[in-house]
């Protein structure tokens, strides 16, 4: 079937930053043959192509031409398994967070660390997303993708994708060449809280249920963090940084209570949001843009404002922390193309 195709489709309100954004093609297939039929489409009329998920980590320009494609199956099932773990499928268009509910609900353990993040389930292995102490990856088993050059549909185990630190093989050799179809991951019936980051283990007690826990990191999220739907931002706008054991041991000498996070590597991550923090960044705004107030790793977006401000604003951020620290911060959300 022919998925329907609309003209001058705007964007705004499908980009968690609230960035003004007119696609000059949209649509958002409901299945496979939908997908297919829409990327044989742009093919042959050689439109570009943007794929776009929940819009929680991407910077939009004005105006995107050819064809944007949101995948729109959104389904979700559990796998009927034996024992211990479960498995579960997510469709590309599910949205993270409603998924994670749903299984804490459940009582199963695995991704309740990673409640309320935004976006959706497809855009969830592109970053690898993270939060207190828990990766997707942890409990990631497989990756169903589409090969946009000749159309095949395969799988991808957890090692193919090349995991890392917000990082995965979607950002590296596939980056533009595939669309995430659905995730499988892994989930336990038996109780496995993770609660050691920041004062977790505060707020829920040891034999907290998986909801309970979800419900405790959405407080914390929500104390930290500003809601989209409130200020437009994207969550973290930078990664944080691993520099080299030398330069850490450096700044720890002149600045003994940073931050600091040894890894596996030999390198040391640092807090982006504390860099920024100390550079007296905290709640700054300049025109359309700002550092947020209560997590300065976080950019929000005031309204009125566009990309290449943003941009702008970003880049003189990175350049304080870079003159007064000497680490240079990398942009976490993503460019389209
Ligand atoms: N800090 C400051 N000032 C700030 C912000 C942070 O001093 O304005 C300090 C904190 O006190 C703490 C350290 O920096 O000592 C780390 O802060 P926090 O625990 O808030 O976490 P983060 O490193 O800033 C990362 C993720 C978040 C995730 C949290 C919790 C990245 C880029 N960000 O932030 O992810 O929620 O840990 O696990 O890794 C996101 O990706 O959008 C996101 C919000």
């Amino acid at each position: 079937m022919i998925p329907a195709i609309s003209t001058q489709h705007d964007l705004g309100h499908a980009n968690t930053l609230g960035l003004p954004c007119v696609a000059e093609r949209f649509t958002a297939p409901e299945n496979l043959s939908e997908l297919t039929q829409a990327l044989e489409t742009a093919y042959a009329r050689g439109w570009p192509l943007t794929l776009l998920g929940g819009g929680s980590n991407l910077i939009l320009p004005g105006r995107l031409p050819g064809l944007v494609v949101q995948p729109a199956m959104a389904g979700w099932w559990l796998e009927d398994g034996e024992g211990d773990s479960v498995r579960v499928h997510a469709e590309a268009g599910m949205n993270w967070h409603r998924l994670v509910m749903a299984l804490a609900a459940r009582g199963l353990w695995g991704i309740e660390n990673l409640a309320l993040i935004p976006g959706h389930c497809g855009a969830a292995p592109i970053q690898n997303i993270g939060a207190y102490g828990v990766e997707l990856a942890d409990v990631l088993e497989a990756v169903e993708v589409l090969h946009l050059a000749d159309g095949r549909v395969t799988w991808l185990d957890r090692d193919a994708c090349e995991f890392g630190y917000r990082d995965s093989v979607f950002k590296g050799a596939l980056s533009g060449r595939v669309v995430i179809m659905r995730l499988v991951l892994r989930l336990s019936r038996h109780a496995r809280p993770r609660l050691g980051y920041g004062d977790l283990s505060n707020r829920v007690g040891a034999c907290a249920s998986p909801l309970e826990v979800a419900e405790a990191v959405c407080a914390v999220r929500r104390e930290k963090l500003p809601d989209p739907c409130d200020l437009g931002n994207a969550g973290s706008f930078f990664k944080n940084p691993r520099v080299a054991a030398e330069q850490a041991e450096r700044l720890l000498a002149q600045y003994p209570g940073m931050p600091h996070f040894p890894q596996p590597d030999g390198r040391v991550k640092l807090a982006a949001g504390w860099l920024i923090d100390q550079c007296g960044l905290k709640g700054w705004r300049d025109g359309h843009f700002g550092v947020h107030e209560r997590q300065a790793l976080v950019l929000v977006h005031f309204g009125g404002g566009s990309a290449d401000e943003l941009l702008d604003v970003a880049a003189r951020v990175a350049a304080r922390v870079k003159g007064r620290f000497g680490v240079v911060l990398e942009r976490e959300p993503r460019l389209p193309g």
